[in-house]
């Protein structure tokens, strides 16, 4: 089978690209509205874009649930964080990724904690192992469409928390961390079954 990406809808470039790219990591993406109302949503369309130095990327879906309030706080404060998600915050992370007026706290939706960042003025979630503090660099929209294309925020990560509970040393022990992976919708799926070169 063949697909031609300019030949099928949003939601079928969607469901193909998300379960051909898979797993993805989670970003837990803590921001704060103007007004202060600190907000959590998860966003798996996320990725390391460069090391040297370290920018990350989160892709807004303009097109599913309208405008997001992640995108609209980072464009207006210009910074947020990312709080990594471990098997045991599947279930307060589960409940941000559904659509909530920007006058919620979903902190407290999710019954996690705030804690104050260190080099930007945002929250992170206490709870999660590993948090970045991350600072906009631009936004990028792709396509022709307006409004209707995606919105892809490309930050410079500023700082790296990680608990002393998930370190060996002075890495970071994946077994420990428990990360969980995203596939698609409420599908995820664990990484706890590393593999050596030969599997
Ligand atoms: C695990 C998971 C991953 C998600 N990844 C994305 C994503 O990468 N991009 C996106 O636009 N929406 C994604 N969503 C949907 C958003 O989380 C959802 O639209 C949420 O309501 C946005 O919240 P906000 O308006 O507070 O930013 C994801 C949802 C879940 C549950």
């Amino acid at each position: 089978m063949l697909i031609k990406t300019n030949e099928i809808n949003s939601m079928m470039l969607f469901q193909h690209l998300s379960t051909s790219i898979m797993p993805r990591p989670i970003a837990w993406v803590s921001s704060m509205s103007s007004e202060g109302v600190p907000n959590l949503a998860p966003y798996s369309l996320f990725g390391i874009l460069s090391v040297t130095p370290a920018v990350i990327s989160i892709c807004v879906m303009n097109q599913m649930g309208g405008k997001k309030d992640t995108l609209v706080n980072i464009l207006d404060t210009k910074v947020f964080a990312i709080s990594m998600v471990s098997r045991e915050l599947l279930t307060s992370m589960a409940p941000t990724g559904m659509p909530s007026p920007p006058y919620v706290n979903e902190y407290e939706t999710a019954g996690v904690t705030p804690e104050e960042c260190d080099t930007i003025p945002c929250v992170r979630c206490a709870e999660s192992k590993i948090s970045l503090e991350c600072r906009l660099r631009e936004v990028q929209n792709f396509g022709d469409d307006g409004d209707e294309s995606d919105s892809v925020i490309i930050a410079d990560v500023l700082a790296i928390h990680m608990d002393d509970s998930i370190m060996t040393g002075q890495q970071i022990d994946i077994a420990k961390l428990d990360n969980i992976g995203h596939i698609i919708q409420h599908m995820y799926i664990g990484t706890s079954d590393i593999l050596g070169p030969m599997g």
